[in-house]
């Protein structure tokens, strides 16, 4: 049986070996390998460009040897007929193959060679294997699984167990990740986008976003929130390598959208809108819609809460209205289960 969040790859798109694995030079250190067990630790340097191949290496030809019936070092026999009898069967108390991911999405061996060779011979169609390195050019392209599950995963547990240690932290909230996980699905609408996210709390929308956008600035007014924002941040930044593209503000939007000229091409206001009052609404319709070629609304379809702004915007309806009437082509999503709502804009 899988188990979850396994990567399955085809063992034969292994060519070559990475000069970072313990096959080929003393294994270094792996940090956080608990914590990391799948996708272990971004990998900066040029060990990725490597001409090695796996076919060069003695293991492999000692492997010729076994299989032209010579005397080989290593004794193949028993795994080659486990393999050939059983199938590939990876044992839980064992360590799987071990591959790193270079910058441009190739697999590259790091250790498990034996069982490799065996199971490329045996035409076996995909093994499970550990990703222990992966470039930070590499933006997990190809590798839909690590994409779409692991890092997302990955991200949640690790940013948790910080916000679990600063005060009061919002995600504990029980639907906040459902919510998130339902909103995440219609991102698409902001590739290569500026986006500009108002009410980030503690930016668990961040990661999801930066799949899509090609910049991202997130407003948090509350310092406690903010404070959570950055330890995302942080965390995202240590698994991409540095870089620019997200920025985070401790402010309002009232603040930001008075004192800054935005760039924006692009607005996620995820169950923010029903916090801002009359005069924050006006700036969004002044400010910022103007310059947004899309928005993404993630709200909810019914508020308990009093309103504060003339729209009550949380309804769908007036949500509808306010963003009709800025000249969008407006779609709506709706959760089966939550009442919740992702309301999608478009230019006309
Ligand atoms: C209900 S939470 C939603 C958080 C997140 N966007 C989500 O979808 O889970 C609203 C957040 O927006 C922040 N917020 C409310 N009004 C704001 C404003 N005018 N400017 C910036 N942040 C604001 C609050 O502090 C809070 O963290």
């Amino acid at each position: 049986m899988r188990k979850k969040n396994e990567i399955f790859i085809d063992p034969k798109v292994v060519k070559r070996v990475s000069p970072i694995g313990g096959c080929i030079t003393t294994r270094v250190r792996r940090i956080n390998e608990k914590k990391f067990k799948l996708i272990g630790e971004i990998l900066t340097g040029s060990w990725d460009t490597t001409k090695q191949t796996i076919y060069d290496s003695r293991f492999h030809r000692d492997f010729l040897l076994f299989k032209s019936g010579k005397k080989s070092v290593y004794n193949w026999e028993g795994l080659y007929e486990n393999i050939k009898t059983k199938g590939y069967i990876q044992n839980p108390n064992m360590r799987s193959v071990e591959v790193a991911i270079g910058r441009d999405g190739d697999i590259l061996l790091v250790d498990g060679r034996h069982r490799l060779f065996c199971a490329q011979q045996l035409g076996i169609k995909e093994i499970p294997v550990d990703v222990v390195y992966s470039h930070p050019d590499y933006n997990f392209g190809n590798l839909k699984a690590i994409k779409d599950t692991i890092i997302p995963e990955i991200i949640h547990s690790k940013i948790a167990k910080k916000w679990d240690k600063a005060i009061k932290p919002y995600h504990t909230h029980g639907n906040v990740k459902q919510r998130l996980d339902f909103a995440s699905k219609h991102l698409s609408v902001l590739d290569g986008c500026r986006v500009l996210d108002i009410g980030c709390n503690a930016g668990m929308f961040i990661w999801s976003i930066m799949q899509h956008a090609k910049s991202l600035i997130a407003l948090e007014k509350q310092e406690k929130y903010y404070k959570q924002a950055q330890i995302t941040v942080d965390c995202i930044k240590s698994l991409w390598g540095n870089n620019e593209k997200v920025k985070l503000y401790n402010t309002s939007f009232k603040n930001y959208a008075l004192n800054n000229k935005p760039t924006c091409n692009a607005l996620v206001a995820s169950f923010v809108l029903y916090h801002m009052n009359n005069e924050e609404i006006k700036l969004l319709k002044e400010k910022i819609l103007p310059l947004c070629k899309v928005v993404v609304i993630p709200t909810r379809a019914k508020e308990r809460r009093s309103q504060i702004n003339s729209l009550a915007l949380n309804r769908e309806i007036s949500v509808r209205k306010l963003f009709t009437e800025a000249g969008f082509n407006v779609k709506v999503y709706k959760h089966k289960v939550r009442g919740y709502f992702v309301l999608i804009g478009t230019r006309k």
